[in-house]
């Protein structure tokens, strides 16, 4: 696992341009909001769940760590994880403070099942994750009667005592949070009486699929562009099994890689399709991409698919704000696309993407910029100006210990005629292990990710 105080950097830089084109077929790694939630909901359920293809990034493991020293017993054998679960109210105080690394949806989906337990925690994270908000969950989640308390910025280290009888909550999520929403229902998993989540625009819903596969009673009504979850708390959870597919916001970088690099013809196997998470797919279409699903089926109550990806000429789109949630993590990499795409592309209503593992905002612009892309940044929105060339390329992009950044300037390098060099690579193992082989084995005859 990282230690942020003594890494030593790890930068890349890819060549560019690529003369080769990529034809290759690639499995995408698990799905990480899929995977955390699998260990969580197994080590609050009764009996041994088994996890498929659960995403072996940092993040990940930090939660499989956390869940332990709860008491849970989690086991890897072979590709399948599986995971004794001590049922809801059976965790136990940790001996130690509960570091996340990196992982916001960790921090805060284990807050959420902290507030409703009677005893004493300690979440921390790295430099990123520490600079992150948590109020957003500590407010509301201190409803149910727990004492929770940050720092004086409302950042991590958090200390929770947990309600020893919590109450079920009644929330209206202020921000399109898949992960305060994930936190309210969690916490109301231990509170007797029904738990009552509004969000105003509908964000991820592994959580509400999952609990309803791990056998609780959750209703979900739609309103407007919004939904209103109902949980009725202290169901028995029982231990289930979990196959997780593929990650659509990992598939993203090789998709956009293939997009850029002429002649290119990649498939993306067992990419999750989940219709809350493809908004990427979705604005890609409408800037001409030649995307097919192939083989869609679904597993484990996700819907999954193989993704053939040419390579096309893009044009600019305008993206609307309503789309944001179900693409709130690709903006880093459609800006990469849109520099190479015909016209200016507006990204509308990107405010969150100011709290995630760096203000993805200014530093998407920023990593534009420094490789010669005009950007703008007007209000919460971004937009970016292509002309239909490769961009010019031969900056540093800086990554501020993002994975997504990391492997954002990855693909632009992909597409520059001067070679684009990144800080530090050495975050994309929180969420796509093994990234910078895998896109090196796709190009035959080169490595295009090289160390710098
Ligand atoms: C996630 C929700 C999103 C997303 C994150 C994973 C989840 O965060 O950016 O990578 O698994 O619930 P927000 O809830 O902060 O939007």
């Amino acid at each position: 696992m990282h230690d942020t105080t003594s890494r030593p950097m790890r930068s890349a830089r890819p060549t560019a341009p690529l003369a080769t084109a990529i034809d290759s077929s690639l499995a995408i790694p698990g799905d990480k909001s899929i995977s955390h939630r699998a260990l969580m909901f197994g080590a609050l359920a009764v009996g041994e769940t088994t996890i498929t293809g659960l995403l072996q990034g940092e993040d990940v493991l930090r939660t499989a760590a956390a869940m332990r020293a709860l008491g849970a017993d989690i086991r890897q054998d072979g590709v399948v994880w599986k995971v004794a679960g001590r049922g809801i109210g059976g965790l136990i105080e940790p001996q130690d403070v509960l570091d996340m690394g990196n992982s916001g949806t960790a921090a805060r989906l284990l807050s959420g099942i902290l507030a409703s337990h009677p005893f004493f925690s300690v979440i921390t994270g790295d430099a990123s994750l520490r600079s992150r908000p948590m109020r957003r969950v500590s407010l509301p989640l201190a409803a149910c009667g727990a004492r929770i308390t940050t720092r004086a910025n409302g950042s991590l280290p958090m200390a929770i005592e947990g309600a020893r009888e919590a109450l079920p909550l009644d929330y209206d999520v202020p921000v399109p949070s898949a992960q305060v929403k994930s936190a309210v229902l969690l916490c109301g998993l231990n509170a007797a009486g029904i738990t009552r989540v509004f969000e105003r625009e509908a964000t991820r819903d592994h959580s509400e699929n999952m609990l309803r596969h791990f056998g609780a009673e959750v209703t979900v009504n739609e309103i407007g562009h919004g939904r209103e979850i109902l949980l009725r708390g202290q169901p028995e959870l029982r231990a289930a099994d979990v196959i997780v597919p593929g990650d659509p916001s990992s598939a993203a970088f090789p998709m956009v890689a293939a997009l850029l690099v002429p002649g290119s013809r990649v498939l993306l196997r067992g990419v999750g399709l989940n219709p809350l998470r493809t908004g990427l797919f979705t604005t890609l279409r409408e800037m001409g991409a030649a995307l097919t699903i192939l083989n869609g089926r679904t597993e484990g109550g996700e819907l999954v698919g193989d993704i053939l990806v040419q390579s096309t000429a893009l044009r600019a789109v305008d993206v609307p704000p309503e789309r944001a949630p179900s693409m709130i993590d690709e903006y880093p990499v459609l800006a990469v696309a849109a520099a190479s795409a015909r016209g200016i592309t507006r990204m509308r209503g990107l405010k969150e993407l100011r709290a995630k593992e760096s203000d993805r905002l200014a530093a998407t612009a920023a990593m534009l910029t420094a490789n010669g892309v005009k950007v703008e940044i007007e209000g919460d929105d971004l937009l970016v100006y292509g002309n239909g060339n490769p961009p010019p390329g031969g900056g540093l992009v800086v990554t501020h210990m993002d994975h997504r950044l990391a492997m954002s300037g990855l693909v632009l390098g992909l597409s520059t005629l001067d070679p684009v060099t990144i800080d530090d690579v050495t975050f994309v193992d929180t969420s796509f292990p093994g990234f910078t082989g895998l896109m090196n084995g796709l190009i035959p005859g080169a490595e295009a990710l090289v160390a710098a």
